[in-house]
């Protein structure tokens, strides 16, 4: 099962969906029968969206899937009542698609670094000197990025990203912003060897294979600093919490770089 949610989990939610609409169809089914009980299409959504949200739980899915599954059969309902030409459906659907391309294929969607988050990920880069050069790997619509790109304008800033519609954004925004280059490109082609700082807000997913990728490509003395997601089985050197609502975390990685990496893993052998 554990396999299952952490490869698929869009098909445990939808079990989770389909399993709630069964439950309430047989619930009001028997109301029907037995009393004069009859609820209105929104309460038997909203039920239908409490037991969804809380059969994914019960299934392994993380908390965020809790919301989607909540919010997905009366935010359909009230779409649907609502008088709204059928190219708005296809529109908001396109728009999802194109931001989060990524969810499926890496199973990672689009979220933001945090205003509190960005200022503490800003004070740890205020330790490095002057001149460095960091990479965000998905760096989304590019708000973060941009802010530090501001605050740090003697440092090289990249981001790389492969959802359309997010990438055109960062594009666009980092224009006017000299130190700052947004790259269309897949994070797991970026070669790493030329950062001072990876940072990635990603999912658990990509970790491990991350985590590999970085141990070969990063220098030593590198830093890959990640919000949130731990590599399974690497202690992070330093965490960082942010005591916010999403109980944020930044861990940091300082890298050994490939030749000592490479040595350490021939003597633990
Ligand atoms: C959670 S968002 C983080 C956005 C931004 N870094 C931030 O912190 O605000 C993760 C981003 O990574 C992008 N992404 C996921 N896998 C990727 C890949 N293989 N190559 C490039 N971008 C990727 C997604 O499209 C998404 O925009």
């Amino acid at each position: 099962m554990q396999r299952l949610v952490k490869r698929y989990p869009v098909l445990l939610a939808l079990v989770a969906q389909l399993g709630a609409a069964l439950l309430i169809a047989a619930l009001i089914y028997l109301a029907a029968q037995l009393s004069s009980w009859r609820p209105t299409g929104l309460a038997a959504a909203l039920l239908q969206g409490l037991l969804a949200a809380s059969l994914g739980r019960w299934l392994g899915l993380s908390r965020w899937w809790w919301w989607l599954n909540l919010a997905f059969v009366p935010a359909l309902l009230l779409a649907s009542g609502a008088a709204l030409p059928s190219w708005v459906f296809l529109a908001g659907f396109a728009l999802l698609l194109l931001l989060n391309w990524n969810s499926l294929g890496e199973r990672v969607p689009l979220y933001l670094t945090g205003v509190r988050t960005r200022q503490r990920l800003a004070e740890l880069l205020a330790r490095q000197p002057a001149g460095f050069r960091f990479i965000d790997l998905g760096c989304g619509p590019g708000g973060s990025l941009l802010s530090l790109a501001r605050q740090f304008p003697r440092a090289q800033f990249v981001g790389v990203e492969t959802a359309p519609l997010s990438f055109a954004i960062a594009w666009l925004r980092a224009l006017g912003q000299a130190n700052c280059r947004i790259r269309y490109e897949n994070l797991w082609r970026t070669d790493l060897s030329h950062f001072d700082v990876a940072y990635c807000f990603l999912s658990p997913a990509p970790m491990a294979d991350l985590w590999v990728k970085a141990l070969k490509e990063m220098p030593a003395g590198s830093w890959l600093i990640s919000n949130s997601f731990e590599v399974p089985g690497v202690p992070a050197d330093q965490r960082v919490e942010l005591h916010d609502w999403r109980q944020s975390l930044l861990l940091l990685w300082r890298m050994p770089g490939a030749n000592r990496s490479l040595k350490s893993v021939a003597s633990d052998g």
